[in-house]
């Protein structure tokens, strides 16, 4: 990410969050998360959690975010893009959400889409979803940044 100045200054910035309110609650944290990667990257303008529901196992509970109140406060495994990129345990990015048929709405300023599976110990236990108000917005640098995110994020769940 040597190429992205903003990013790498921005994932130190969260290993700090990680590392220095390691005593908060957890949804604290994440939620600062999320506040931290929305204020810190332009094309991101709702930053939230899912995490996998530990008593409905194949189903998304809506966790901390930052950005408007969204419906889909569940999502079974396979909705949406979130059930999909849960489903498969791999990263879907949606440059254009109008041509996805699988795709909750949120809200309509939404046009581009980016999920990130957690994984703990080879399990699923959330995932990490972005949406843009920008059209195909996200790159390679996005991913490999979100992913090292992700990697934080994964001792906390
Ligand atoms: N668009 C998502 C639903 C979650 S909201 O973006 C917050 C989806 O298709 O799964």
């Amino acid at each position: 990410m040597n190429n992205i100045p903003g990013f790498d200054g921005l994932l130190k910035g969260i290993e700090r969050i990680v590392n220095t309110h390691w005593d908060d609650e957890r949804d604290e944290i994440l939620e600062r998360i999320c506040a931290a990667l929305k204020n810190g990257v332009p094309h991101y303008d709702w930053v939230g959690f899912y995490l996998v529901d530990p008593d409905a196992k194949r189903e998304l509970v809506l966790g901390p975010y930052v950005g408007a109140p969204t419906e889909h406060t569940r999502i079974p495994f396979g909705k949406g893009i979130c059930g999909q990129a849960a489903a498969t345990e791999a990263t879907f990015i949606v440059q254009d959400v109008t041509l996805e048929a699988n795709y909750l709405s949120c809200s309509p300023d939404v046009r581009s889409e980016i999920v990130v599976p957690i994984l703990k110990e080879d399990v699923i236990v959330g995932e990490l979803d972005i949406d843009s108000h920008a059209l195909a917005p996200f790159t390679h640098q996005d991913q490999a940044f979100l992913d090292a995110v992700c990697a934080q994020v994964a001792p906390l769940l």
